[in-house]
This record gives structure tokens, C-alpha cells and sequence, in this order.
């Protein structure tokens, strides 16, 4: 294999030269630079060694050109490293979290009513980051936090809009036309709204758990459609943001996202 014959290398200033096989890139290494394979491996890409077999068999690309040299040193602050063509987080200063919000929590960094936010559970993190659109105030599950206000920005932008996912307690039972009728297009006040996809997951007597999927940002925009619907929402719970999913975060908890989920997001918005 290409890295295999490589030596461990360190942070030093001796350029070590990586498998040519006459493919020597022009990439010119930035001045100060951090040595490539260890930029990878520091955001989350695999080993050093497993980041110089990438390297070696021309997986990565530094702003858009391939480079197969192992010794090369970029700037993770201001270049755009791609592995496989998927955008990874070099930048050492940014947080990318998965947040599970309660009930009854503002999505706000602060409150002057003296409720909880969201703020009450991010620590030592929560000055420095964006909530990535809104929850209500009684709704539960998936929030993406960061720092990367570019992607925060974008995700929330109705231009981009990820898909979401949202579970929900309704009364029951749901006739078996509502699906259809939720795809085709429900009227609200402030224009239509189209689900992606919808599907009762359980019935019982008087009471469905239905998940409905939507690109949809606008407030209250599932508790509107499904009141409208005569199904109004009693639970809400979001359980995806595009290519994130909610899984076993207890309530209150946060996690980072992969380097895999960080890279779909960033390739979800066009970045
Ligand atoms: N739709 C709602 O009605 N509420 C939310 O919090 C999110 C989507």
C-alpha cells in the first residue's frame, strides 16, 4: 500500500516525499503549515497512517487540487480539505454538536422571563455557538449546535433547507388518506405546506405516534399542519436534521458529530 513504506512523520521542517509515482502536485505548502496527514487525523479522518494511504491514493484534495505529497503543509484555518470529495473539519477552533433538547427549554442562549434555555446545558460552550434554527419552547429532540456560522447559517437559510424528521403523538385513529393529503399540500394562513413523507409507526384506541418528514422552517410549521389536518400535536419530538440522527442522546445531552456527519452537512448546504 502507498503509506505503508512511509515513515511516521513528525512535526519537523524535513520535507518527507510521499509516493510520487511521477504525479508531483504543484500545491505550494503554506508557509508555517501543518503537515497534512496530521490535519486529517486531528479531525477525525482515521489514523496518521490511514490519512497517508488517503493521501498516497489521491482521496484528498486542498482547494480543489488532489495532493499526493505526504510532507505537505496547509493551512486548516482558511483551505478546504476534502476527502473523497466530502469537506472535513480542519479548523481546530470549531464545534460541531449534537444537542437533545427537554421539554419546556427556550432555544435561546437567555432569558429575561428566567425560563431554561438551552444555554442552562451547552457549559463552558454556550457563548461561543448558534443554534441552528429553533425547536418551540415544548418541543423535545434534535438541535444542531456550532460555531461555524457559515453553516449555521446556511442550514437555517430556506434556501438550503435540510430535510427533518419529527415524531408525533396525535390523537387517533388517523384515516389512511392523511399521508396523501399531507404530501399533496396543506393550506395554512401563511401558504402551503408539503411533508416529504408521513407514516403512522403505532395506533392505539384514541391515540397515533406518526412521523412526518419536511424541509419546512417556519414556526410551529408540524403542529400547524397536523392541527389543520384534525390531528393536533399532544408530543413533538425531531429525530433527524438532514444527515444527523437524534439515536440514544438523553435528553440534555450533547455529543460531536462525526467527521462523516460534519461532512454531509457541509455537502447538504454547498459548501
Ligand atoms: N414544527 C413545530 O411545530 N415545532 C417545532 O418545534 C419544530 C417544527
Amino acid at each position: 500500500m502507498a503509506g505503508e513504506a512511509q515513515p511516521d512523520h513528525d512535526d519537523d521542517d524535513e520535507d518527507d516525499w510521499g509516493d510520487l509515482g511521477g504525479e508531483r502536485d504543484d500545491l505550494t505548502d503554506v508557509p508555517g503549515g501543518v503537515r497534512l496527514q496530521k490535519v486529517l487525523a486531528a479531525a477525525g479522518v482515521g489514523s496518521r497512517r490511514h490519512c497517508e494511504e488517503l493521501i498516497g491514493a489521491g482521496r484528498v484534495e486542498v482547494d480543489g487540487q488532489t495532493v499526493r505529497r505526504f510532507g505537505a503543509r496547509v493551512d486548516p484555518e482558511h483551505q478546504i480539505i476534502r476527502v473523497d470529495g466530502k469537506r472535513i473539519p480542519a479548523r481546530q477552533d470549531v464545534v460541531y454538536l449534537a444537542f437533545n433538547k427537554p421539554p419546556k427549554v427556550l432555544t435561546a442562549m437567555s432569558d429575561d422571563r428566567g425560563r431554561k434555555t438551552i444555554a442552562d446545558f451547552l457549559g463552558d460552550h454556550a457563548e461561543r455557538l448558534f443554534h441552528v434554527g429553533r425547536l418551540d419552547y415544548d418541543t423535545e429532540g434534535l438541535m444542531l449546535l456550532t460555531n461555524d456560522g457559515e453553516l449555521a447559517h446556511r442550514l437555517a437559510h430556506p434556501s438550503y433547507e435540510v430535510a427533518k424528521t419529527y415524531l408525533a403523538d396525535v390523537p387517533g385513529p388517523v384515516p389512511k388518506d392523511l399521508g396523501r393529503r399531507l404530501s399533496t399540500g396543506v393550506e395554512l394562513e401563511d401558504g402551503v405546506a408539503v411533508a416529504d413523507r408521513f407514516r403512522v409507526l403505532e395506533q392505539a384506541g384514541s391515540r397515533a405516534l406518526v412521523e412526518i418528514t419536511l424541509h419546512e422552517g417556519r414556526k410551529h410549521i408540524v403542529r400547524r399542519m397536523l392541527a389543520e389536518v384534525g390531528h393536533p400535536v399532544s408530543r413533538l419530538v425531531r429525530t433527524t436534521v438532514g444527515p444527523v440522527k437524534l439515536g440514544g442522546l438523553r435528553p440534555g445531552e450533547t455529543r460531536d458529530l462525526t467527521t462523516k456527519e460534519i461532512g454531509e452537512l457541509y455537502a447538504a448546504v454547498g459548501l
